[in-house]
């Protein structure tokens, strides 16, 4: 059990690496935080008009998710799973920004790939056809991240199915600001003109 706790932890540290706020410092644009949704996300990374920024928050914060599967799972197969919660928690929960990180998409994405690629595929497939219909980031990640057991089950992967289920419950609830406003009807687009952009 000491390797599994090991795991855990160093997967969790991992996972609360804070790419998209560490590029946008670096870059001089300033606090991620203090932009756009406050979130350490692609999304908001975006908001700062630097494209390139974004997309390397997007494939680090997936990266780190699927590394951390990938390095546990290669030691010891029964580990995949435990790493993949510790870098998805380390995410959302990490502990040098007082617990306060990011949505979990793209770890979540990163973690889905390297545990069950056909799964991880139909998650970026959602992802993408949502954003691509309705222009709302928040909306094609729930999307994606609700897509994830369903479609494990329907691969017949169900040893996943219920991990599935506990990240996209966890996803929806670090959504739970970005719902108030799909209901409000506030919630930017992204690409949209100044002002109402995301
Ligand atoms: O993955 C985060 C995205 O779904 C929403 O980000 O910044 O619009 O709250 P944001």
């Amino acid at each position: 059990w000491i390797g599994a706790l090991v795991t855990l932890i160093a997967s969790y540290l991992l996972g609360a690496v804070p790419f998209g706020l560490l590029l946008t410092r670096a870059s001089g644009a300033g606090d991620l935080r203090a932009i756009g949704s406050g979130n350490i996300g692609a999304t908001n990374v975006l908001r700062t008009g630097r494209k390139g920024l974004a997309a390397a928050t997007l494939i680090l914060d997936a990266a780190k998710g699927a590394v951390a599967v990938l390095v546990a799972g290669a030691i010891q197969p029964d580990w995949a799973p435990l790493a993949a919660t510790g870098a998805f928690l380390g995410h959302l929960y990490p502990v040098w920004l007082r617990f306060r990180g990011g949505k979990g998409v793209a770890t979540m994405l990163g973690v889905v790939l390297a545990l069950h690629w056909p799964t991880g595929l139909v998650f970026a497939a959602v992802w993408l056809l949502s954003l691509a219909a309705t222009r709302i980031s928040s909306v094609g990640g729930m999307s994606a991240a609700i897509s994830a057991p369903v479609s494990a089950a329907w691969f017949g992967n169900f040893s996943l199915v219920l991990l599935f289920i506990a990240l996209a419950l966890l996803v929806l609830w670090k959504h739970r600001a970005n719902i108030d406003r799909l209901m409000a009807g506030e919630e930017p687009r992204v690409g949209g003109r100044s002002g109402t952009s995301s």
